[in-house]
């Protein structure tokens, strides 16, 4: 494996010392300050001439602070002389709108890679991707790992007989085929329609889930709307008060929380790309993506495979 520096951003520290730690290396030093005015300074405490440097930083809220860091970084390194400037960004947040609904909007994925460019990212190694097209944004390299496999061996052994994994919109159909073939079940799709930023509602349940447990499965869970109007459409149809919810990335806003703790919430498994501030929620299991990142960045520095992971 060739030589590189692992720094970290403020966005999620523990999880670039888990993945530090999975590679048996130190993070690079580096210092993040606040001025008072809220601009950012990076300063880096050691040299990256010439080296391969990867910067860890989800673009989790608040997104804004988590994203110009991001770029600030990424300047620093590049005016330092870094060999290859590499952003781990686990959740990609601002991928959410990758078209245009009406005539005057923005279409904020396509900023991004914009903006990544621009300041002199190299490359993008990110986890479960809003939606793969998003990557043809990107005129730089995009290695979109998923957690599809970690999460289904944290969740085997541990779901009622005879689950069927439910999409909560169509979103959501590609990644739910992925885990019922891999839980060896069907899938059970619902149609949503967002009606706001925080209010959604299920308008067309497609397959029978009477007297069945279910596992719904998205890409991220952020309100806990989408869940939560899941849950009931899934009751008033008949499944059994057995639910399972599994997501990549638990950004779990304010109010998420008792959004799931519906009595038939039996256990909620997330993945840890975003730093979480929940403590004390029993159901609440938080899986570990730092073997996935550490695995894929040995196979980038020794030139492997990364399909090879799946
Ligand atoms: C939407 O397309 C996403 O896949 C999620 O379903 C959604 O962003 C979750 O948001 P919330 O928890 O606020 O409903």
């Amino acid at each position: 494996m060739k030589d590189f520096t692992l720094f970290a951003g403020t966005a999620n520290p523990e999880l670039a010392a888990r993945t530090a730690g999975e590679l048996g290396m130190p993070l690079g030093e580096c210092a993040i300050e606040r001025f008072p005015d809220g601009e950012i300074s990076v300063r880096l405490l050691e040299t990256v001439r010439r080296r391969e440097v990867f910067i860890m930083q989800p673009i989790a809220p608040p997104v804004n602070e988590r994203l110009v860091e991001l770029l600030i970084f990424t300047d620093a390194c590049r005016r330092a002389a870094a060999g290859r400037i590499t952003a781990i960004v686990p959740y990609l947040g601002y991928a959410r709108s990758d078209k245009r609904h009406g005539r005057r909007e923005a279409i904020t994925a396509s900023m991004l890679a914009d903006l990544f460019k621009a300041v002199g990212i190299d490359h993008v190694v990110t986890v479960d991707l809003h939606a793969p097209q998003i990557e043809g944004f990107f005129h730089i390299p995009v290695d979109s790992l998923t957690a599809v496999p970690t999460l289904c061996k944290a969740v085997h052994g541990q779901l009622p007989e005879g689950v069927v994994v439910v999409a909560p919109d169509a979103g959501a159909v590609r990644m739910a085929t992925e885990y019922a073939h891999r839980l060896g079940t069907s899938v059970i799709v619902l149609h949503k329609r967002r009606e706001s930023g925080t209010s959604t509602r299920v308008t067309r349940l497609v397959g029978d889930v009477r007297d069945r447990a279910c596992l719904i499965v998205d890409d991220m869970i952020s309100t806990g709307g989408t869940i939560a109007e899941s849950i009931e459409v899934l009751l008033q149809a008949g499944a059994l008060p057995e639910i399972t919810i599994l997501a990549t990335h638990g950004l779990m806003l304010k109010g998420a929380r008792d959004k799931l703790s519906h009595s038939s919430v039996r256990n909620v498994f997330i993945t840890d790309t975003i730093l979480l501030t929940e403590k004390d929620w029993s159901q609440l299991h938080v899986i570990s993506v730092a073997p996935l990142i550490a695995a894929a960045l040995k196979r980038l520095m020794g030139d492997g495979s990364i399909s090879d992971l799946f």
